[in-house]
């Protein structure tokens, strides 16, 4: 890709219109207190062990200045406390950073045409916000995704309330692939062939960057697992052997019912925050498992370690609820979003990647975002009034499919018994219908689009438009 200038960007700006729709949403999430020293998120090209090949060159990430280069810091944020960051650029490429399922002002949102230019090589952005929801969230750039997030750019954001629960010990879980051939080095990231189905998988499994680490945690103690997964394709079955584990938080929202983890699916760009009883014999592990496919993976492992804690699940308190308004179903007015296959002809070159196919479409429109190629919204939405998007997926594959700067409330499936899960990415399975219901209380264009990268750019990606 050649490199890009800020001049080619004046003229791509001109196109996609003014930034900043969403600036009047500020005050509202309370920029108005002081904002602290931003965190440096320097976008830089390293090389990390993955396998026993040897070191893997040309990993991207994001350098967290003073810190050692590895996977992309964990960043912490408290609920409603501003916070800030400063992207700088040393890649060979422009680049952004998503927030995803943080409900911030559009301008922070790091789309490329659509919220903010692009950050070019050498170039810094600042974001700054308040978090107004605590959980487990993640961020990505949204620029030629399939090749950044793919190689390495995807990490996770623990947002805390004072008041969450006490548990015995944390740990944190970045699960993604890496698409590596036997030499370690990275290999084709995609297959059109794959990727007109359910995407191309990755060839080697990490947890944290590494396959199948363990984590000590005291024996009959409390653990809360966050795990996020930010791979750009795999969906997980996640199951825990050798303990007790309880569903506590989807998506970053405390479940309103908490359940036994038996088996859940949880698809990219999801979060499962689990609490976990360790086993009270010293040695004895607790294994994290996935079990799509024919036989079980091994994703991390918990060695319980000490004298047993004896702590007991039900003494866990219970978690806030966010602040998401809750829509009203009965005055909501309805979006329909059909997710298909297309045939259409390949999409125009774009400087944030295209994958020069098109095979998935939302409402007939196969549209890779990202863009100066402009579409019209889905739909265009007032401010303050509640919509129920009527998804239908008629297509023979699941689909992780997210919305940015709003979180809706799973109301009914035409397929399963669902819980009112208060979420940002639904994953909807082959011939579902669903609906999702919310309010559109965050001004701007905001995208919706598959989470299954290859399906975002080829096709599968509007967006909604709040005025
Ligand atoms: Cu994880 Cu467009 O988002
Ligand atoms: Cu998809």
């Amino acid at each position: 890709m050649p490199l890009l200038t800020r001049r080619n960007l004046l003229k791509a700006s001109a196109v996609a219109g003014a930034y900043g729709v969403g600036i009047g949403i500020a005050g509202k999430f309370g920029l108005a207190e002081a904002a602290p020293e931003p965190q440096v998120l320097k976008a830089l090209k390293t090389q990390a062990t993955l396998t026993d090949a040897g070191v893997t060159k040309n990993i991207m990430t994001w350098g967290n200045v003073g810190g050692a280069v590895g996977m992309p810091p964990v960043l912490r944020m408290t609920k409603g406390k501003p916070y800030a960051a400063r992207l700088t650029n040393t890649l060979d490429e422009p680049t952004t950073i998503h927030w995803h399922g943080l409900r911030i002002p559009n301008k922070m949102d790091g789309v490329p045409f659509m919220t903010q230019p692009y950050v070019y090589t050498g170039d810094s952005f600042d974001y700054a916000f308040t978090p107004p929801d605590a959980g487990t969230f993640w961020y990505h750039p949204h620029c030629n995704t399939l090749a950044q997030m793919g190689q390495g750019m995807t990490g996770v954001i623990v947002v805390e309330d004072a008041a969450d629960p006490t548990f015995d010990s944390e740990v944190v879980l970045n699960l993604r692939d890496w698409r590596l051939g036997g030499d370690g080095q990275f290999i084709a990231a995609f297959r059109p062939r794959d990727a007109a189905k359910a995407g191309t998988y990755g060839t080697v499994r990490t947890a944290n960057w590494h396959q199948e680490p363990q984590y000590d945690a005291p024996a009959g103690g409390l653990v809360r697992l966050r795990i996020a997964v930010t791979d750009v394709t795999r969906i997980f079955s996640m199951k825990m052997e050798g303990a007790e584990a309880t569903v506590i938080a989807i998506d970053g929202n405390p479940v309103p019912k908490r359940f036994p983890l038996d088996l859940l699916q949880i698809g990219p760009g999801q979060r499962l925050d689990l609490a976990v009883r360790m086993p009270d014999s010293e040695g004895a592990i607790a294994t994290i498992e996935d079990i799509r496919g024919t036989t079980p993976k091994t994703i991390a492992r918990l060695r319980s370690v000490g004298a047993s804690l004896k702590r007991n699940i039900g003494d866990l308190a219970a978690m806030a609820e966010n602040p998401v308004a809750k829509p009203d179903v009965s005055s909501a007015q309805k979006i329909s979003v059909v997710l298909s296959a297309t045939a259409e002809s390949a999409p125009v070159d774009s400087i944030c990647g295209t994958l020069g196919y098109s095979f998935w479409a939302i409402n007939k429109v196969p549209w890779p975002g990202d863009t100066s190629d402009p579409t019209a919204p889905l739909s265009e939405l007032k401010l303050g009034k509640s919509y129920i998007l009527q998804l239908e997926n008629v297509t023979p594959h699941t689909h992780p499919i997210h919305l940015h700067g709003m979180s809706f409330t799973v109301l009914s499936s035409s397929t399963r018994e669902v819980m009112p899960l208060v979420t940002d990415t639904y994953l909807v399975q082959p011939d579902e219908k669903v609906q999702l219901a919310f309010v559109a209380d965050n001004l701007g264009d905001w995208l919706l689009h598959c989470h299954i990268i290859e399906h975002q750019k080829t096709g599968m990606t509007s967006y909604v438009r709040v005025v």
